[in-house]
């Protein structure tokens, strides 16, 4: 049996690859590992109440007791990191947590890692996986190429520069200790169980409330939309089949300025609710977000190439997916949106969305 040590497991990736693995690889055990800060909901582990094949545990990566902890109990022989502060407006307005969870996270993680693993047979196929972002990368303009895994790092956000000293930090156990690791980087993934302070989750729910739905700027920013069971299916494709110390990205080949995104993604709501009205009438422009990339592109042939994946799941499809999945879970988002959610809301944008 194979026992994994997920992070951020009660977060938005984390969720989809625990649900991911626990229907793929029914005979791994699953110990997950997540904080529960504002991003982390156990109400999106519900499913797995009395399964054996997966452990909760409330903690912090950056808990270098708890880890060894973990490691000494269970024999853990995967590791896949996704526990983060992940909001890149959130960043702006405090980066402390950012660096605390994002960059000595990972650190306490690997050094966990690596001790606990000088006893562990090679034949075991240990590896270490490290969940990273297209960010690191920095912005492109409109008319440049998508980026390949070996272009130089350009990070622009607090958030963005705290994952890539990650990934350095990452990379050099490789180096240095020989620890059998592996990064990835994604694209803006979206579909269920996603938080509501992200663009597409915040949209939806704007609309769903009939309230306004802030872009910043004039929404030609460009993003690279990936479904997340697309990126689920890569992980463990990376996990499995990928080569210790190298990095993949991962895209979904759907390039869209926010604008044309919103505009899709309201569309997809109109045909499902056709009872709200014209929904596009709530868009509203409001003040740039500050370092604002402009434009985020992979270059997705090494995965392509090398372990056969592609994204499956088309935009429209996608969408369609994840509308219909928030307006079957109305309760789930209704409880996120209140309380602490929405003195954010305030600070970020105002009175207006409110
Ligand atoms: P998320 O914000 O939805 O979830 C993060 C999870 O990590 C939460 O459950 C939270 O409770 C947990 N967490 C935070 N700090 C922790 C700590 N100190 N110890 C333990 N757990 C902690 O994030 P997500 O969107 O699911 O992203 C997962 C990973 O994927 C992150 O590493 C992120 O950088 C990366 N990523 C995400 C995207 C995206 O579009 N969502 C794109 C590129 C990369
Ligand atoms: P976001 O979902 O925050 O992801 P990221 O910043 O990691 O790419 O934002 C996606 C894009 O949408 C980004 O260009 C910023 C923009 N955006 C808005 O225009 N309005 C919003 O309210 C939010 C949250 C994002």
């Amino acid at each position: 049996m194979i026992t994994v040590l997920v992070t951020g497991g009660a977060g938005f990736i984390g969720t989809n690859f625990v649900y991911f693995l626990r229907k793929n690889r029914p005979d791994w055990q699953v110990i997950n590992l997540d904080l529960l800060t504002y991003a982390g909901n156990l109400e999106n582990l519900a499913e797995l109440q009395g399964d054996p094949g997966h452990i909760f545990v409330q903690g912090d990566v950056a808990h270098r007791g708890l880890l060894d902890s973990l490691f000494v109990r269970h024999a853990i022989t995967r590791v896949v990191h996704f526990a983060a502060e992940t909001h890149v407006d959130r960043s702006i307005l405090d980066p402390a947590a950012f660096v605390r969870t994002n960059v000595l996270g990972t650190f306490n993680l690997l050094e966990a890692t690596r001790q606990a693993w000088k006893q562990v047979p090679e034949q075991s196929g240990a590896r270490f996986l490290h969940v990273s972002t297209d960010e690191v990368y920095g912005s492109l303009n409109f008319q440049d190429p998508p980026v390949t895994e070996d272009a130089p790092y350009a990070p622009s956000s607090p958030y963005a520069a705290s994952k890539a000293a990650a990934d350095w930090l990452v990379r050099s156990y490789f180096r240095t200790y020989g620890m059998p690791i592996l990064i990835t980087n994604c694209s803006n993934n979206y579909g269920p169980f996603q938080f509501p302070e992200k663009l597409i989750p915040f949209s939806l729910s704007q609309a769903l409330e009939g309230k306004p739905i802030p872009i910043y700027g004039q929404g030609a920013n460009v993003r690279d939309w990936l479904f997340v069971e697309d990126h689920c299916r890569a992980v463990l494709t990376v996990l499995e089949e990928g080569q210790c110390g190298e990095t993949y990205n991962i895209g979904g080949r759907h390039e869209q300025p926010n604008l044309e995104l919103v505009g899709l993604l309201l569309a997809a709501l109109q045909e499902l609710r056709p009872d709200l009205g014209d929904l596009k009438r709530l868009i509203t422009f409001v003040p740039d977000r500050p370092g604002h990339d402009q434009r985020y592109a992979l270059d997705t042939g090494k995965i392509e190439q090398a372990l056969g994946w592609r994204p499956q799941v088309s935009l429209a499809e996608g969408l369609r997916r994840t509308v219909s999945w928030y307006l079957s879970h109305a309760e789930w988002l209704s409880r996120l949106r209140s309380g602490a959610y929405r003195a954010y809301l305030r600070q970020q944008y105002g009175e207006i969305v409110l």
